[in-house]
């Protein structure tokens, strides 16, 4: 069967105009495109140039008119509410063209940007595909992020409109958007025109008159909307992703590519035939929930799963497996956290056995390193392919995987299998030429890439060439460095950026630097991601005062603590921080965040030659080993 791969690869590559061409005829066109794949702009290439389509037909409405339409879009599932709903193809079309309407009358036309702050709820997604319906660009905001985040976004996407929920549930309490989206609004130098607020029965949101409008009552009041035609290369989304400094990257999705490469996923990598039930637990906030719980699933006429839960503790670590024999799904995929954290609490997995997963035929892991003990504990207990798949907000679907649907490889573990078609790795060395085979460097892909990847960065081209294109010429820079074995297989080992990751979500700590910098006691700061058993990496920070403080230093941790959750939010899990004399530095100024994390995760390090003074490497050996870090943990 990998030879279905080394053929569709070596095509893909060869002739991508040809391969992605064919794999287009899976989608429904209002007017075929001129030029499959655009070079003209080289290196910013577009998909199927001269195009038009909706994606919101050919997600929705396309099978309600091809014999879909009782089949379940979605199911609903939330612990935390005690609610279960299922929605048809038809309902889905029915509600989304309504929604549709009220956006419609509150001007939104095509190109108009609507963001949406939603929990995991079905509206969440009748939004989104609202927004396609009409050819508005929507960007959606993950919950957990704080008003000042939700600032940011509003001022770089200037929505006309925003549509939010009274509030989100997280286990044992409930989250109040609305004063978190009012308070966003009031900072943001931008105002949109109209809020639509979906009242939910755990919390009843006020309305500020004239802007506020109640989802319901303006459901009610409008008639549905049609889907607007627009260009394959017109933006659909933007979601905004962690940069190397406070303010996020906007990662553009266009209409056509984007529509062509994910359903061609669906079958060729995920093995999944329309009609099954495909779960991807993840939140509709990140790339994960775009891409596989939204836009793929639908697409390939699926039907997809919202669960607002937790893996553990709604109630307990049966809790995916209840999901997965209820609802008789057969593909699951989230991020290796979830499992680190069923495998906490149910070390040997006894609530499996109390439910049927006999349906569930593979488990895809990714949005951070596997780690292989989390591998072989899925496979042992599941008895299905495991596969764990390499992926970025930028990319929008795996870039490297074992690809079920055209025949698995061995599994080689930390590994994440090989490159996808459409996608020619390469790794490169600091002098741009390529090593050899074995040999760690800057993981690259080669331009151009393929459809459904970002198109640009909103508002800012330059900064999408400069961080993406121009280190590496004719190359789309990843930011991870790892490497490629005598068998093709890809490792991915680290960021070579700033970046961490934290439960699987993405996080700037040069964007908490500037929080803690704004701290008025703190002189200077620095943050760096720290081993966690959980969460993979958590965020660790350190301070220097100013001259002259003298307030508690847990007070000053303390506030600073706070201050990172309430101007980030909760998802940046900053939880702890120390008060340090300095910082190490190279002879330039350079703070060694990498030497630090080595020395807090007790690796090996080598004394940078660069260094100013050795001995703040000591000082900061003995200020974490007071915190329970730079010693040797015993294993799991
Ligand atoms: N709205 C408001 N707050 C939110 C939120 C949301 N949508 N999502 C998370 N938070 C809060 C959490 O309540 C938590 O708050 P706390 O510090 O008061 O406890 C904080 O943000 C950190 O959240 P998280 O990192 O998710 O930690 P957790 O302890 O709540 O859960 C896991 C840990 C592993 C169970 C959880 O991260 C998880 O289920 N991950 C699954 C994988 C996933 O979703 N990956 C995304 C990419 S695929
Ligand atoms: P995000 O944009 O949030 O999806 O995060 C992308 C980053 O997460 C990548 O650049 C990698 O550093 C990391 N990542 C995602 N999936 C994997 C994986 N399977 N293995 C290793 N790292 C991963």
């Amino acid at each position: 069967m990998p030879a279905r791969y080394e053929e569709l690869h070596q095509r893909s590559l060869a002739d991508p105009a040809g391969f992605w061409g064919e794999a287009a005829k899976d989608i429904d066109w209002i007017r075929p495109w001129d030029v499959v794949l655009d070079d003209s702009r080289a290196p910013l290439y577009r998909w199927f140039a001269g195009g038009e389509l909706n994606t919101c037909w050919n997600a929705i409405d396309r099978h309600v008119e091809g014999g879909r339409a009782d089949q379940p879009a979605i199911i609903y599932d939330s612990p935390v509410t005690g609610t279960k709903r299922i929605l048809t193809y038809r309902d889905f079309r029915d509600q989304v063209a309504l929604f549709a309407g009220a956006l419609r009358d509150r001007g939104v036309v095509k190109g108009d940007r609507v963001l949406v702050y939603m929990p995991m709820v079905p509206e969440a997604l009748v939004a989104m595909l609202a927004c396609a319906r009409l050819g508005a660009v929507h960007s959606v905001v993950f919950g957990g992020f704080a008003p000042h985040e939700l600032a940011t976004r509003i001022n770089d996407a200037q929505p006309k409109v925003i549509v939010s929920a009274s509030c989100g549930i997280e286990p044992g309490r409930v989250v109040k958007y609305k004063p978190m989206l009012d308070s966003a609004i009031e900072q943001a130098t931008h105002k949109p025109e109209s809020c639509l607020i979906l009242q939910r029965p755990q919390e009843q949101a006020s309305l500020i008159d004239g802007r506020d409008h109640d989802w319901e009552a303006a459901v009610a009041a409008t008639t549905p909307a049609d889907c607007v035609p627009v260009a394959a290369t017109d933006p659909l989304y933007i979601l905004y992703t962690s940069g190397t400094t406070g303010q996020p990257k906007g990662v553009v999705r266009d209409n056509g590519g984007h529509a062509v490469a994910l359903k061609w996923t669906m079958e060729h990598f995920y093995g999944v035939k329309p009609g099954e039930v495909f779960w991807a637990a993840s939140d509709v906030g990140w790339v994960v929930g775009h891409s596989y719980i939204v836009y793929a699933p639908l697409l390939h006429g699926c039907t997809t799963v919202i669960y607002e839960g937790k893996p553990v503790g709604t109630p307990d670590a049966g809790a995916f497996w209840r999901m997965i024999s209820e609802y008789r799904i057969q593909t699951l995929f989230t991020a290796p956290t979830a499992f680190r954290a069923i495998k906490r609490d149910d070390p040997n997995a006894l609530l499996l056995k109390n439910y049927d997963v006999s349906c569930l035929r593979a488990l895809f892991l990714a949005g951070e390193r596997s780690d292989p003990d989390t591998l072989h504990w899925a496979e042992d207990h599941l008895k299905v392919p495991v596969i764990d798949h390499w992926w970025q907000t930028e990319t929008g679907w795996p870039i490297a995987g074992n690809p079920l649907g055209l025949g698995l490889f061995p599994v080689k573990y930390g590994s994440t299998c090989k490159p996808l078609p459409g996608w020619d790795v390469r790794i490169l060395g600091a002098d741009g030429h390529e090593v050899k085979r074995g040999d760690i460097g800057a993981i690259v892909c080669k331009l151009p890439l393929p459809p459904g990847t970002l198109a640009t960065l909103w508002n800012a081209e330059d900064r999408f060439r400069k961080s993406y294109l121009s280190e590496f010429s004719g190359y789309y820079q990843t930011a991870d460095a790892g490497f490629v074995d005598a068998d093709g297989y890809v490792y991915v080992m680290a960021r070579t950026d700033d970046i961490i990751n934290v439960a699987g979500h993405r996080l700037s700590t040069g964007g908490m630097e500037e929080v803690l910098a704004g701290h008025p006691d703190v002189a200077e700061c620095a943050v760096i991601g720290v081993a966690d058993q959980l969460k993979g990496q958590v965020p660790l920070g350190f301070v220097v005062l100013k001259a002259g403080v003298t307030r508690p230093t847990e007070v000053i941790v303390r506030e600073i603590v706070a201050k990172v959750r309430d101007e980030i939010g909760p998802v940046a899990s900053f939880k702890q921080a120390i008060v340090v004399d300095r910082l190490p530095k190279t002879r330039s100024g350079k703070i060694l965040r990498g030497t630090m994390q080595k020395i807090a995760d007790a690796e090996p390090w080598k004394m940078p030659a660069t260094i100013d003074d050795p001995m703040i490497l000591e000082e900061i050996g003995d200020a974490l080993r007071t915190i329970g870090y730079a010693v040797d943990k015993p294993a799991d």
